[in-house]
This record gives C-alpha cells, structure tokens and sequence, in this order.
C-alpha cells in the first residue's frame, strides 16, 4: 500500500482528493502539507484542517509551508475559490493550530522515519516539493514517485497555455520536474474530460456527510466553470492525480520529454511536452494522455460515500 504525502491549496478539489484519500484503503496517508495557492497559506491551511474536521479525522497531520513561490510574486485564485478558497459549505474555524514544523521539515521527518518510500501527490503550485528538494536532497531515494496536478500538452487554464499550478510557480515546477524522480504529471487534458455531473452530485449529498460536503463545494464552484467554460459539470483536477495513485489502471501515460516555460508573461508556465518525440528529449515525466473518466467518476463517488 503506497505511504502518501498530500501537498495541496484548498481549493475544491484538493478538499475532494482529499477525502478521496481518506475514503481509499489502497492508500496510507501519512499527512497533509499546505502551500499558498487557490488561497494565501494561511486560508489554505485552515481548509485543510476543517475538511479534516468535517469527517473527525483530527488524528491527520497538517503542516503549514510556503506563504508564495520562490520568485514570483504570489498569485490567487478567488475568482474560482472564493475568498475563503473553500466557497460554498458553511465549515465551522479549524479546531486546531497546524503542526509546529514548516512543511518541508515535516515531510523530511516522515519520510525519514520510514523503512519503505513514499509518494508525494501535490495538487497546488509546487513550492513546498522544491523547497523540499533543495534542502533534503539526500531524501531523494526515499520518494517513491511524485504524482502531481498540473500543466497541460495543450491547452491552459490560467492563461491560453499554462495550467494554474505550474504558472504560479514555474521556477519551483522546472526543479521538480528536472529532479529526476518519478514524476508523472496529470495535467488539463484529462482533467477536463471527467466532470463531475448534478448526477454524481446527487448520489453524494445523499450519501452522508462526505458526500453532502462535496456537494456545496459543487454548488459555488461549478458556478465559475459553467460561466468560463459553459460546462454542465466542474473539472475535479486533484482528485483526479488521487485517483491515479489509487488506482494506475485509470490513467494511460505517456513517458516523454517536458519543459517548464519560465519565461516572461505570454509562455510563463507553459507545460512544453514532446508527445510525439520532435525534440529529442530524455523523457523526464510520465504524462496523462488518457482517461477511463466514468470509472474514475464511479470510483470517487463509492469511496467518497464510504465515508459516510
Ligand atoms: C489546479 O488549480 C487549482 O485551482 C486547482 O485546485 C487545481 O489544483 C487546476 O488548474
Ligand atoms: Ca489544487
């Protein structure tokens, strides 16, 4: 069963792959870390906190870490969001203050207080992996792979070609994916084929709890994706990367070469991926290029209501 490390911004759907998590028995998730992102750090971690609250799972750890990328200046995402970065439900304060270590150390000591590897999954820009990294390179044979939420072949969410996660935060995304860890990357292009639908919607609020909260994130958040995009559903990104962790089968990757654009505004962030080999590139990621999306959908409704 692969130990996993939950790196994420809530944000709608990192609070669903969240509880995706909670509800899988595939997976051992041995904490939560928080990065600025959807929302600043401070909203974020809150979030994560009360999500956790919601289905008493006090027993997570949560760790706060990076309040903005490593260059840029930080950048929210609100219009998506809200202005707590959980919109929507009606969450009571978080019960508890997050742990007393930043993320990175706290990954550190998890990771080195294990015999076997473990996985990181992050779903928000990738701060806190690089950070990581630069810090603790000699805990690098410890990670199993990194299976993150982000980019795109081609198409962008944030800007015409670059997907929220990784433009936030280019120069972080450039270090891991030149880290030569397993990374895969599951980007836009599978992402917007799975939407979550009234009719999944529905099984959950009727669910129990779990699933009633997925429910009012759906009710804000599906609002902006019908207006941008005039969806009849909402893209439920990192639950999506969850599920791929769970559950291999539901993804089809392609093991190719990939560019993080750290260039100025127009190509900032831009996930430059040589599908078809043009360029020559040592392969560096496994990227998503296709997904089973109603059994995906399945998978995440029975685990999510197995939450009760
Ligand atoms: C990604 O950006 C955020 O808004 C979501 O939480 C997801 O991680 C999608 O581009
Ligand atoms: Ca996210």
């Amino acid at each position: 069963m692969p130990a996993i490390i939950l790196d994420c911004d809530p944000g709608h759907d990192d609070a669903i792959a969240l509880l995706l998590a909670l509800g899988s028995p595939e997976v051992n998730l041995l904490g939560v870390t928080t990065v600025s992102g959807n929302q600043t750090l401070e909203k974020t971690t809150a979030n994560a906190i009360r999500v956790l609250d919601h289905v008493n799972r006090k027993d997570v750890p949560v760790a706060a870490g990076a309040s903005r990328p490593l260059v840029r200046e930080r950048r929210t995402a609100g219009e998506v969001h809200g202005e707590t970065g959980l919109d929507g439900p009606d969450l009571p304060p978080p019960s508890r203050e997050p742990e007393p270590q930043h993320a990175i150390d706290w990954i550190a000591q998890a990771i080195a207080a294990r015999a076997q590897r473990v996985t990181l999954v992050p779903t928000g820009p990738l701060t806190n992996i690089a950070l990581f990294l630069a810090r603790y390179p000699e805990l690098e044979s410890k990670i199993e792979r990194i299976v993150l939420m982000g980019g795109a072949i081609g198409e962008g969410n944030t800007t015409p070609s670059a997907e929220f996660n990784i433009w936030v935060d280019p120069e972080a995304a450039h270090r891991v994916f030149h880290s030569g860890i397993d990374v895969t990357m599951v980007g836009l292009d599978v992402t917007h084929q799975a939407l979550m639908a009234p009719d999944h919607v529905g099984r959950l609020a009727a669910a129990g709890k779990a699933g009633k909260l997925v429910a009012d994130l759906y009710s804000f958040y599906s609002r902006f994706h019908a207006r941008r995009y005039g969806w009849h559903g909402a893209p439920v990104h990192d639950a999506v990367a969850m599920g791929h962790v769970i559950d291999r089968t539901l993804l089809r990757t392609s093991h190719c070469g990939v560019e993080i654009d750290t260039g100025p505004e127009l190509s900032r962030g831009r996930t430059h991926v040589d599908v078809k080999g043009a360029m020559g590139w040592e392969p560096n990621c496994h990227v998503a290029v296709g997904i089973e999306a109603e059994r995906f959908l399945e998978l995440l409704i029975t685990r999510i209501s197995r939450l009760g």
